[in-house]
């Protein structure tokens, strides 16, 4: 890992003005789900965070959770995602953080894999829960591609130390042969015309994958949530109207329905931001 990009992403984690939670809405107790925390998660997401689980028996696939920010008038597509309002208390708590402290691997789809992204925790808080819970530092990279519209010099494919799993289509494949090769930490799970389902279930059955955090963009959302491969949502919504118009992070012909696990909103701001956890029913 670049110490300097580690470096600063640390600082900027620590430094950033952070603000509490306050639970609006808990129904926690009526769902499958594994209270994580430690003093400080608990102090500024005003309790215990949760992981939805399955019942048992153990499904054949990971438990797959969305998370989106997106903005008042429900948007999540911007050049620049600090555009879409959901400031620090997301971005390092939420999204950089416990949604994804305990995955074992983060997944994005080939748009959202910008240059100088990995897909980690960086606050030392987190990073230590992350130790407690008997995870590696970072989670697993995993990218979908159909076709290769992807970056091979960014970050992501890039850190030896850091397992790769790429999630691709047959052009994608082809394409990018011998730049994976040259990648050994990179393995690709081909995805076929029958979905993403039969790439998860490898996922966890050869790499023992069982928990993912999948960030988007909305058409790898969409695609999941048509499939049925989703558990729950993972929501921030900000308090501005804006980002690039249209851009909701479900845009299929059959919006999911949801119910509340629990619901917070930000304090300390006139605008805060507003925090769902919802399970797909
Ligand atoms: N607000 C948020 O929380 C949030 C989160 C993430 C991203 N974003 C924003 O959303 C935008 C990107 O979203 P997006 O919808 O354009 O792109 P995306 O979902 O990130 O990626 C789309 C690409 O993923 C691959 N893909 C998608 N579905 C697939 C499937 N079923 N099977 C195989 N591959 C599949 C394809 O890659 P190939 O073309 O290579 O085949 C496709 O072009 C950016 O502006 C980003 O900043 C916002």
């Amino acid at each position: 890992m670049d110490r300097a990009f580690a470096d600063r992403k640390t600082e900027e984690a620590v430094r950033a003005g952070i603000r509490a939670l306050a639970t609006v809405e808990d129904c926690s107790a009526a769902w499958p789900v594994r209270p994580i925390g430690n003093a400080w998660s608990r102090k500024y997401y005003d309790g215990d965070f949760h992981l939805f689980e399955p019942p048992p028996p153990p499904p054949s696939r990971p438990a797959v959770s969305l998370v989106f920010v997106h903005t008042k008038d429900g948007n999540t597509g911007a050049d620049n995602p600090g555009d879409l309002g959901g400031g620090p208390t997301d971005l390092h708590l939420i999204y950089e953080g416990l949604s994804r402290v305990a995955a074992n691997g983060v997944l994005a789809g080939a748009s959202t894999v910008g240059r100088t992204v990995f897909f980690t925790v960086w606050h030392p808080e987190l990073v230590s829960l992350r130790r407690e819970l008997g995870l590696p530092r970072h989670p697993a990279q995993i990218v979908v591609s159909n076709d290769g519209r992807i970056d091979l010099d960014s970050m992501v494919f890039n850190e030896p130390e850091v397992p790769v799993f790429m999630l691709a289509g047959a052009g994608c494949r082809t394409k990018h042969a011998a730049e994976f090769l040259r990648r050994p930490w990179v393995t690709v799970v081909p995805t076929d015309a029958s979905g993403l389902g039969g790439a998860l279930a490898r996922l966890r059955a050869d790499h023992g994958i069982e928990r993912v955090s999948a960030v988007g963009g909305r058409t790898i959302a969409t695609a999941l949530i048509d499939q049925w491969l989703v558990q729950d949502l993972y929501l921030t919504t900000s308090a501005i109207d804006g980002g690039e118009p249209n851009t909701p992070f479900y845009c299929g012909k059959q919006p999911p329905k949801y119910a509340t696990i629990v619901r917070k909103t930000e304090t300390g701001t006139d605008q805060p931001i507003k925090f769902e956890h919802l399970a797909l029913t």
